[in-house]
C-alpha cells in the first residue's frame, strides 16, 4: 500500500518574506535608516554591492503579490515590519505613513482569504538604535516593548498570529560575532550580550502583548542539529557545544529560564554573570514556537575553531544548495522530535524551510524549471508529515520564500523563490516549484 501524507484539514499552509529582503523603498514615507541601510551601503559588505533599496519592490508591488499568494491557494503569509518604517527613530515619534503601509497590506491579505502572520523583528534595527548601543544597551528591551506596543494596537485586531524576534543566533553571530551581518561587529566580548538583550526584548516583547494583544504571539528560532562526526570524545564534546551555541543559547532562556553549561566554556571570560531576574523576563509563556529549518551539521572537533563548537564536515554524495547547505531532510524531524523533548509540547510552525538553487534563466516559456527545490520541499514535507505522525504538534508550515529576494550579504544571487524574480525588471515568473505548492495545498498533502 503506498504512503499517504495527508495533512489534517486545519493544518496552515503558507510562504514567507521578510521587510527589507522583498520591500525596496527603506526610506520612503518617512521612515527612518536601518542598520541594514547602513550596511548595504557600506563598500565591500554585500555581494556584488546589493542593496535593499529596490529588492522587489514590494512596498509598491505588495497587491499584485498577494495575487501571487492567492495563486499558491495560501492560508497565511508570514512578513515583518520594518521597525523603522513605525518608528524612525527606534522609540518615540510614530510615523503613521509607516504604520498604515502595513494596515494596507494586512486588509489586502485578509481581503484574499490570507492569514497575515506579522513578525515584528527580522534583523532591521533602526540606525538610530544602534547608535544607541544597540543590542549591546539593556534599554533595548524596552525600546522593543514600546515598538511592539505601537504594532500591536494599530493591528493586533486584524493579525492573530504574532512573532517577536526572528533567528536571534544568527543577528548575534553574523552581527556581532563574525561580523559579516549588520551592525558587522566582530567581538566575543559583545555577542553574549547581544544575544541576552535580544532575548529579554522578545519576552518584553510577549509581556507587552499579554497588556493588549488577543491573539497569539512566538518566537521563531532557526534549529540546526548537530551531529557528531565519530564517537571520539572530542567529537562528542564539540558537538554539544555546538548545539548549545547554537540552538539552546535562545531557546533555554526563553522556555526553560536558563543557560546550557557549555555557554562559559565556549565563550570563557566572554561569558557574563548576568543578572537572575533577567530570566524571569526572558522565560514568557508562548503560544506557539517558529522554527526555521534548513539543514543540519556534522561537526569535529577542531582546535582552530572561533568560537570552540568544532567545524562542520562535509558530506560527501550528498546535495548541497547554492548556500553550500546539505539537503538533510531527517534533520527536520530530529529537530522537531528534540523541540518536544527538550521545551514540552508546545504548538509549532515551521516558520521557513526552503532552499536557494541554480534557476535557468527565464526563457520564453513562462515557467521557470526547477526540479531540485521541488525534491527538496517534497523531502522536507515529508519528514514534517512524520513528525506529526511522531506525535509532535506542528501547526503549519511556511516555505521561504515567495519571491527571489535579498540574501542579505550574499545579495540577489541566491535565490530562494518559488516565483523567480527580474531585478531589471521586476517581472515575477512562477517557478515550477510553485505549481508543486499550490498542488500539496489543495490536497492537504496528498499529492507527495
Ligand atoms: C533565514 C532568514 O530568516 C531569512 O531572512 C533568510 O533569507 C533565509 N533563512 C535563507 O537564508
Amino acid at each position: 500500500m503506498s504512503r499517504s501524507y495527508r495533512f489534517p484539514a486545519d493544518f496552515v499552509w503558507g510562504a514567507a518574506t521578510s521587510a527589507y529582503q522583498i520591500e525596496g523603498s527603506p526610506l520612503a514615507d518617512g521612515a527612518g535608516p536601518s542598520i541594514w541601510q547602513r550596511f548595504a551601503h557600506t563598500p565591500g559588505m554585500m555581494a556584488n554591492g546589493d542593496t535593499g533599496d529596490v529588492a522587489c519592490d514590494h512596498y509598491h508591488r505588495y497587491k499584485d503579490d498577494v495575487q501571487l499568494m492567492r495563486a499558491l491557494g495560501l492560508k497565511s503569509y508570514r512578513f515583518s515590519l520594518a521597525w523603522g518604517r513605525v518608528l524612525p527613530e527606534g522609540t518615540g515619534r510614530i510615523n503613521q505613513k509607516g504604520l498604515d503601509f502595513y494596515s494596507r497590506l494586512v486588509d489586502e491579505l485578509l481581503e484574499n482569504g490570507i492569514e497575515p502572520n506579522a513578525t515584528l523583528f527580522h534583523w532591521d534595527l533602526p540606525a538610530a538604535l544602534d547608535d544607541r548601543g544597540g543590542w549591546l544597551n539593556r534599554d533595548s528591551a524596552d525600546w522593543f516593548a514600546e515598538y511592539a506596543s505601537v504594532v500591536f494596537k494599530a493591528l493586533d485586531g486584524r493579525v492573530k498570529l504574532w512573532s517577536t524576534i526572528n533567528e536571534p543566533w544568527v543577528v548575534t553571530d553574523g552581527g556581532y560575532l563574525h561580523g559579516v551581518l549588520a551592525p558587522g561587529h566582530r567581538n566575543k566580548y559583545e555577542a553574549p550580550i547581544a544575544a541576552h538583550n535580544i532575548m529579554r526584548a522578545s519576552g518584553a516583547g510577549i509581556q507587552a502583548y499579554r497588556a493588549v494583544g488577543k491573539h497569539q504571539i512566538g518566537v521563531v528560532f532557526n534549529i540546526e542539529p548537530k551531529y557528531p562526526a565519530s564517537d571520539n570524545p572530542k567529537d562528542l564534546a564539540a558537538t554539544r557545544r555546538a548545539q548549545a551555541y547554537m540552538n539552546e543559547q535562545f531557546a533555554d532562556p526563553a522556555l526553560l529560564g536558563s543557560y546550557p553549561p557549555e555557554l562559559k566554556d565556549i565563550f570563557e571570560d566572554a561569558w557574563p554573570d548576568f543578572p537572575s531576574d533577567d530570566f524571569s523576563l526572558t522565560k514568557q509563556p508562548v503560544d506557539f514556537v517558529g522554527i526555521n529549518y534548513y539543514t543540519r551539521s556534522v561537526v569535529r572537533h577542531d582546535r582552530r575553531a572561533y568560537p570552540q563548537i568544532g567545524k562542520r564536515v562535509y558530506q560527501r554524495n550528498t546535495t548541497h544548495t547554492e548556500t553550500s547547505w546539505e539537503v538533510y531532510e531527517k534533520g527536520l524531524k530530529d529537530t522537531l522530535v528534540w523541540f518536544k523533548d527538550r521545551y514540552g509540547d508546545v504548538p509549532i510552525y515551521v516558520t521557513e524551510n526552503g532552499a536557494a538553487f541554480y534557476d535557468p534563466p527565464v526563457a520564453e516559456s513562462d515557467i521557470v524549471q526547477d526540479p531540485l527545490r521541488i525534491d527538496y520541499l517534497r523531502k522536507h514535507l515529508r519528514a514534517l508529515h512524520e513528525s506529526i505522525e511522531a506525535g509532535v504538534n506542528v501547526k503549519g508550515y511556511y516555505a521561504w520564500s515567495l519571491l527571489d529576494n535579498l540574501e542579505w550579504s550574499l545579495g540577489f544571487s541566491k535565490r530562494f523563490g518559488l516565483y523567480h524574480v527580474d531585478f531589471a525588471t521586476q517581472k515575477r515568473t512562477p517557478k515550477a516549484s510553485a505549481k508543486f505548492y499550490a498542488n500539496v495545498i489543495q490536497t492537504h498533502g496528498a499529492s507527495l
